[in-house]
């Protein structure tokens, strides 16, 4: 028996398809067992209030037959009642029982049991006192329930006597176990298609979520992401076979992402690596004998190891912005001190192109406050440097380079990058925060850029929850706009 419900434990907990089924299973049977009662109950009160109107209209029309023969009260009268009550019994197979104003038993149509008065029995009193009676009863002497009617019988104005007519209540019962079986037979019916739809019922609710399952087995075993699921549903399985596949469209587009950024990586760093390969095989050749030769190629293989330093540096940097593991974010950063700063380290570069570069420090509406934010110093220089440096190499001899850096209504501070360099093609400018995009190819390679540097500055600003918007005119020069949240000093009554 444990051993069975274990087993039978095991099975219904084993799918979703099988819990539903057992729920609908449950569900149908309890109401077709609660109606099933009901209507047991009903039917068989209906039909005892019919017997009850049969039986009332027999013992009335019995009573107009031998009204006169009860006013008479002599032994020929009461044969004659006792031969209409054999009469109308055989014919009908209830019992009647006709007893005088006394209770005395006149007639019986079962003489077997026959008692000498029954004005004690209940329904013969109350009809004896002039109203139709009815009762149930279990009889002791032949051990079977009985429903009685019994009807008193006037003459008059008086009453003269009491027919009481009675019937088995087996009867009854058998006719109601009749219907019971029926109810069960439906029952049964009805369990069997129950079973069949809530099958394909459950199977059909609980098919996307094994589909889902597999495809996520699939997934975690191949790590292949080219599947989708089928969407052929609207409800919240639907909505969740949705997220699915957007979450599977996503992780692919991260693989791919990932994909190109090695592949990409790869290629930027076997570049100089080759040319270093053909330098120094050069200089084996003999390149290095002769001195002017020997001054040239170290020269560039110097200029060669330094890209590849720069670039390492840059592809360091964006994996460590990607796996997020920089420590501090909430420092106190002076903006215009890294802003300084930035100047300073970039000067000798602008002042070998004869660039001008300036600075605009505003403070108004700061009370007297300083240009401070929250975040990480070393990676907001970062991306400060990136930007200058851009402006710098970006912008031919003579040109002008001008960092302006305002509180913009006390919340936020912009920084403002304007050079009048050669500027950026509108369609280039969706994708130079792209890893590795340079708008043009031959120029920035021997300017020395990576590609990434706008890559970087966009993940730092990010993390800084702050914007990053650039305007452009090719030729004329471009703006980049930086805006971070002001720290929050709450001396602002
Ligand atoms: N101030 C600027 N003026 C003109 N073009 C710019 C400027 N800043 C960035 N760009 C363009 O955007 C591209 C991407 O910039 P960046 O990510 O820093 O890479 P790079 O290593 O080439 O500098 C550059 O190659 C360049 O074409
Ligand atoms: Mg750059």
């Amino acid at each position: 028996m444990n051993l069975l419900r274990r087993i039978l434990y095991k099975w219904i907990f084993r799918s979703l398809a099988n819990q539903l089924l057992v729920t609908y299973l449950l569900v149908i049977t309890i109401a077709l067992v609660v109606v099933t009662l009901w209507a047991l109950v009903a039917i068989r009160k209906e039909s005892l209030t019919d017997l009850e109107h049969t039986m009332e209209v027999e013992a009335v029309n019995l009573s107009l037959e031998i009204d006169n023969d009860l006013v008479l009260d002599s032994p020929l009268s009461h044969q004659r009642i006792q031969a209409a009550v054999e009469r109308l019994s055989s014919r009908l197979g209830y019992s009647f029982v006709v007893v005088d104003k006394d209770g005395r038993v006149l007639a019986d149509s079962q003489p077997i049991v026959q008692k000498e008065n029954l004005s004690n029995e209940q329904e013969i009193n109350e009809a004896l006192a002039g109203v139709v009676s009815k009762s149930t009863r279990s009889e002791p002497e032949s051990n079977q329930n009985m429903f009685y009617v019994a009807t008193p019988v006037r003459s008059m104005g008086e009453t003269t006597g009491v027919i009481r007519v009675g019937v088995q209540l087996t009867q009854i019962e058998q006719r109601l176990q009749k219907d019971l079986i029926v109810f069960l037979e439906i029952i049964l019916a009805t369990g069997v298609i129950t079973v069949f739809i809530s099958l394909l019922l459950a199977r059909r609710v609980t098919r996307p979520v094994r589909e889902m399952s597999a495809l996520a087995k699939q997934i975690s075993i191949s790590g292949d992401f080219s599947a989708f699921l089928p969407m052929h549903r609207k409800d919240e399985i639907g909505e969740l076979c949705l997220s699915f596949n957007q979450m599977i469209g996503r992780l692919r587009e991260q693989e791919r992402v990932r994909q190109e950024f090695i592949s990409n990586a790869s290629h930027e760093l076997k570049t100089p690596t080759m040319a270093i390969g053909s330098v120094v095989e050069a200089l084996q050749a003999g390149a290095a004998e002769d001195p002017k030769l020997r001054h040239q190629f170290l020269g560039s293989l110097e200029r060669l190891v330094e890209r590849q330093t720069s670039l390492i540096q840059d592809l360091l940097d964006i994996s460590k912005l990607d796996s997020g593991l920089d420590s501090n974010w909430q420092e106190e950063v002076n903006v215009v001190q890294l802003v300084n700063e930035s100047v300073e380290q970039l000067r000798p570069q602008a002042d070998k192109k004869e660039l001008t570069v300036s600075t605009q420090i505003t403070q108004d509406g700061l009370g007297g406050g300083e240009l401070i934010v929250l975040g990480n110093a070393s990676q907001l220089q970062r991306a400060i440097v990136n930007i200058l440096q851009n402006a710098i190499n970006y912008t031919p001899a003579g040109g002008s380079v001008t960092i302006s850096v305002r509180p913009v209504r006390g919340e936020r501070l912009e920084i403002k990058f304007q050079d009048t360099g050669v500027g950026i093609d509108p369609a280039d400018l969706p994708h130079i925060y792209d890893r590795f995009y340079r708008a043009d190819k031959a120029r920035t390679r021997e300017t020395g850029g990576t590609g990434l540097g706008l890559a970087i500055v966009r993940e730092i600003i990010a993390r800084h929850h702050g914007t990053l918007d650039v305007e452009s005119q090719v030729g004329k020069g471009s703006t980049f706009t930086v805006q971070l949240a002001l720290r929050q000093t709450g001396s602002q009554e």
